[in-house]
């Protein structure tokens, strides 16, 4: 059996720094995971880091002989704490001469736990951590955040979701890169020009670059007619960026009856030097509410058709509830109308009014194919359910559907001209994937669910909330464009951050899995883990709009990850209302989860467990709850010994998150022990203080 020593994070964390880093986090982008593809609830990665190499580092008080004094313990711990700091910040993730010291740390632990020498080297190191180190496991990987970061600290990363779009992007974050790494590209132009060092995986991300670029340029061939450029009043042309509609219904006032259209606001740019907005005015002899562009800021109508109290007609000025407009839907009579047109201008935007010729091409479109299947019926954050809504496909208009079962097809083509231009299967698998996820995150603008947002003048995705409300006002983004959200910008994302992914000496491992229902077959691993929170984020629903995507595109190279119809919904862990006694079965399952874990985990190195709840004690289906609490003792019950708590802020605080009532404010880490090993140091009988710091030990064996 190997030692037992009490670890940092059991003892003092560097906090601020931590969580100044978390919040920074939020706002960057280039190269960093979340532009890759969407999951939801994702941890800071400067979190994950900090957390893992606490984990796995010893204490100085764990050491009497080297630290004998208090003193000697608190330098020694400030000497941590230091790495920590620069660990945390993201400009230095792949500082490999930092990242060797912080695996040096943690193969230093390893090594006293087993009475060896440490190698020196830093090639030695990660064959030791290899070799030697337990695995991390995450049994509720999501999006990725704690497997990437065991990865970059050279542990072996194993990372498990339910969800299969969650396993794909844990597959494309630790599992694939690692089998390229060092390995040099293989397309045509990047041989001809030959020389050059890939270093990790730069040579696949020069691939997803190039086969990128040839699925664009594929596409526009076949329906970049679909695509027309704008007309200009000077005479010129200009690209277009999106095309913006609003849904309509009937009016039902009988000396009106025009078409309705339907918009949140008539804004169109709130930026100060650009300020525009489209005016609705009725054509006299088409009974049809038509629309200009006007750049002045006074006469801005302050509020759209669509508000609180319901529908309201510009034409006539009657208001309707909005559960007209539901009723109409329902019944096949809601259509869509073309409100404006914005397209690229010399370092701006350019608002024009909508065109009938670009009306009519629109309508001409027909893709060749559609996506099947049909929404859940219990799809309830899912809107447009209310409206009638029962397919997926129903999400996007028909030239989208065309476009995104073009780009879907040239996944697969892509895949074919990598086999051809290198002849390796495996590798044409692996530019496929981080192809299929490009275009997969596409799709997340390219619906008739994704809106125009008038203070960033720019198209935001479906998943501005964590939920699919109905959109009455769509943006139709183009994705030939070249500025704002086009092809070219979601594959140069996903590029740059394969580009920046740690390839170290140990491959990380991926696999779906219940976390409920599965011994594990990961020997004694150190399980830092996210678990879902009640209700907070119904994950299977909303990736149903990812799945349904990237099961056509990838079923050929994954066929066990996409062989349903739709993401399990059945086993997920979550309080929601589809579940008879939903929140009883939540704490069950996360119980059962957790006694798993305990039964696993290595018994010389604390277990960390992310846990995001809302701070204020509430009703939580008629039971007075604190999630927090309830993880506590979920935790104690399963076996598990709390040996230290920490508060770390590592929830966003978005516009669209800070507005809905299931806002998570923050998240907090424990360090938990479980009963196996000889506890040497340390404080035995603290007990945690809610969600401050404490101590505490001693478990239960777990079961033979
Ligand atoms: C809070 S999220 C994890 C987020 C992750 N730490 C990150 O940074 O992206 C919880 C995850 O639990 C997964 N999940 C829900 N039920 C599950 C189950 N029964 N077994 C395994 N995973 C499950 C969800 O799909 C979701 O990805």
């Amino acid at each position: 059996m190997t030692a037992f020593r009490k670890k940092l994070i059991e003892v003092d964390l560097p906090l601020v720094a931590i969580n100044d880093a978390s919040a920074r986090e939020k706002h960057l982008r280039h190269g960093h995971p979340s532009t890759m593809h969407r999951w939801w609830a994702r941890r800071p990665l400067a979190a994950c880091r900090a957390v893992l190499f606490a984990s796995m580092v010893d204490d100085p008080s764990a050491l009497p002989d080297e630290f004998p004094t208090e003193e000697a313990q608190r330098r020694e711990r400030s000497r941590l704490h230091s790495i920590i700091k620069r660990l945390v910040v993201w400009e230095n993730s792949n500082d490999e001469a930092l990242l060797a010291e912080a695996r040096y740390e943690i193969a230093r632990s390893v090594a006293r736990s087993r009475n060896e020498i440490c190698p020196a080297s830093p090639d030695g190191v990660l064959a030791y951590l290899r070799d030697y180190a337990p695995p991390v496991y995450d049994p509720f990987a999501g999006g990725g955040s704690i497997p990437l970061e065991a990865q970059r600290l050279g542990l072996r990363a194993v990372a498990s979701d339910l969800n299969p779009v969650a396993v794909l992007i844990n597959k494309a974050l630790i599992e694939l890169p690692p089998k390229v790494a060092g390995k040099p590209p293989v397309n045509p132009d990047a041989r001809s020009a030959g020389g050059a060092e890939w270093r990790g995986a730069a040579g696949l991300a020069a691939d997803v670059r190039y086969y990128g670029k040839w699925m664009r340029d594929q596409a526009f061939e076949r329906i970049g007619h679909l695509y027309p450029k704008a007309k200009l009043p000077d005479g010129g042309e200009a690209t277009v960026i999106a095309w913006l509609w609003a849904r309509t219904v009937p009016c039902p006032n009988p000396a009106c009856g025009v078409p309705m259209p339907l918009v949140r606001t008539f804004q169109l740019s709130k930026k100060s030097k650009e300020h525009y907005w489209m005016r609705p005015a009725l054509k006299p002899d088409s009974k049809r509410v038509s629309f200009s562009v006007q750049n002045h800021a006074g006469d801005v109508p302050k509020v759209g058709t669509v508000h609180r109290n319901g529908v309201r007609c510009v034409a006539c000025g009657v208001t309707q509830r909005t559960s007209y407009a539901r009723e109409e839907s329902k019944a096949g009579r809601m259509g869509e109308q073309m409100t404006a047109i914005v397209a690229e201008g010399d370092r701006k935007r350019l608002f024009l009014p909508p065109s009938e010729e670009h009306v009519a091409i629109a309508r001409a479109a027909e893709p060749k194919w559609r996506i099947s299947q049909k929404m859940p019926a219990t799809a309830h954050l899912v809107s447009g359910r209310g409206y009638g809504i029962s397919r997926w496909s129903e999400l996007f208009t028909e030239r989208q559907l065309v476009a995104l079962t073009t780009f879907s097809d040239l996944v697969k083509e892509a895949r074919d001209e990598v086999r051809k231009d290198e002849g390796s299967e495996e590798y044409a698998n692996i530019v496929a994937t981080y192809l299929a996820l490009a275009f997969s995150k596409n799709t997340e603008m390219n619906s008739s669910f994704s809106t125009w947002e008038a203070d960033v003048v720019s198209v935001r995705g479906v998943f501005g909330r964590q939920a699919i409300p109905m959109i009455f006002d769509f943006a139709e983004a183009n994705s030939f464009a070249n500025l704002a959200q086009n092809w070219s910008i979601r594959v140069e994302w996903v590029a740059e951050t394969v580009e920046q992914l740690p390839v170290s000496l140990n491959n990380g491992e991926t696999f779906q899995a219940d976390a409920a229902a599965t011994t594990y077959s990961v020997i004694e691993p150190v399980i830092v883990t996210d678990p879902p929170y009640y209700d907070n984020i119904s994950y299977a629903e909303l990736s149903d709009f990812f799945y349904v995507w990237l099961r056509t595109t990838l079923r050929d190279v994954y066929p066990d990850l996409f062989a349903s119809m739709l993401v399990p919904i059945d086993e997920e862990m979550i309080a929601a209302p589809r579940f008879e006694n939903s929140m009883e079965r939540f704490e069950r399952l996360l119980r059962r989860a957790l006694d798993l874990i305990r039964q696993s985990c290595a018994g010389n190195v604390p277990s960390a467990f992310f846990y995001a709840y809302k701070q204020q004690e509430e009703e939580l289906g008629g039971k007075a709850s604190t999630g927090w609490e309830m993880m506590l003792s979920a935790l104690i019950g399963a076996g598990f010994q709390i040996v230290g708590t920490w508060p770390m802020r590592t929830e966003g605080k978005g516009r669209l998150n800070a507005m809905s009532t299931n806002s998570l404010a923050t998240s907090v880490v424990a360090g938990l022990s479980s009963a196996r090993g000889e506890c040497a140091g340390g404080d035995a009988d603290a007990v945690p203080a809610g969600v401050g710091a404490g101590v505490a030990r001693r478990a239960r064996p777990p079961e033979a």
